[in-house]
């Protein structure tokens, strides 16, 4: 699976992926992720990649040339399943995107600036919309690298057996129960005896309902939206 990134910031997302699981990712040649200067795209002297809005207001708004020319550039050389604007107005980034999104081979992410991009590169190249949460980020590049990592992760081959993503929070719409490792006793606090007792089916039967609870508790809306 490939992305390509297109950012006026690339130094922001030189880190990100550097590192554990998406290091692993690249390496084991599973995932590629390019990181594309939006500047390298703009025809001015200055490199500039914005400009005042039409009709006047506050701030600045990306143009439409530099992303053209950058996607034109890309989607010349491959076939894109989708172009994806990182925008807080769009749909909310949840675990079923990222499975959907997993099973896709070429993804450009384009991360805005300033006061947004010019509607037009949404009409014209944009497929989806995607927002990780109801707050507004200074850009659009720890948003794409969110996602990257939601998704890569998924990747058949990028995690072992043991940390699988389909034992991760969310999957099947509950939260996941809580771990222990050594010491069993921490100064009066002990792990659960149950958790000691070697019975699987037991141990199975406890972290359902320990899952099940921790879910009931904080996230009451997942187990609505399964009927
Ligand atoms: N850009 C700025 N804030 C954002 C958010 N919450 N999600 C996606 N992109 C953004």
């Amino acid at each position: 699976m490939r992305f390509d990134i297109i950012s006026v910031l690339p130094g922001l997302l030189e880190s990100p992926f550097a590192h554990s699981i998406l290091q692993r990712a690249q390496k084991k040649g599973i995932a590629e992720i390019h990181v594309h200067n939006l500047r390298d795209y703009s025809t001015h002297k200055q490199k500039s990649v914005d400009d005042y809005p039409y009709g006047g207001g506050s701030g600045m708004v990306m143009s439409i040339a530099p992303f053209a020319a950058c996607i034109e550039h890309l989607k010349s050389e491959r076939e894109y399943d989708e172009v994806i604007f990182l925008t807080p107005d769009g749909e909310t980034l949840n675990q079923g995107i990222a499975n959907q999104l997993s099973s896709k081979q070429n993804i450009i992410l384009l991360c805005g600036h300033y006061k947004g991009i010019d509607q037009r590169v949404r009409d014209i190249y944009v497929t989806r919309e995607i927002s990780i949460g109801d707050y507004v980020l200074s850009g659009g590049e720890l948003p794409a690298a969110v996602l990257v990592d939601s998704v890569v992760r998924l990747i058949p081959g990028v995690l072992s057996d043991e940390t699988s993503a389909l034992s991760d929070s969310f999957q099947d719409d509950m939260l996941d129960a809580p771990v222990y490792t050594r010491p069993a006793d921490w100064n009066g606090h002990k792990v659960p005896d149950i958790l000691l007792s070697g019975n699987e089916a037991l141990i199975s039967k406890w972290r359902f309902d320990q899952a099940l609870e921790r879910t009931q508790q904080r996230r009451p809306d997942l187990l609505q939206d399964k009927d």
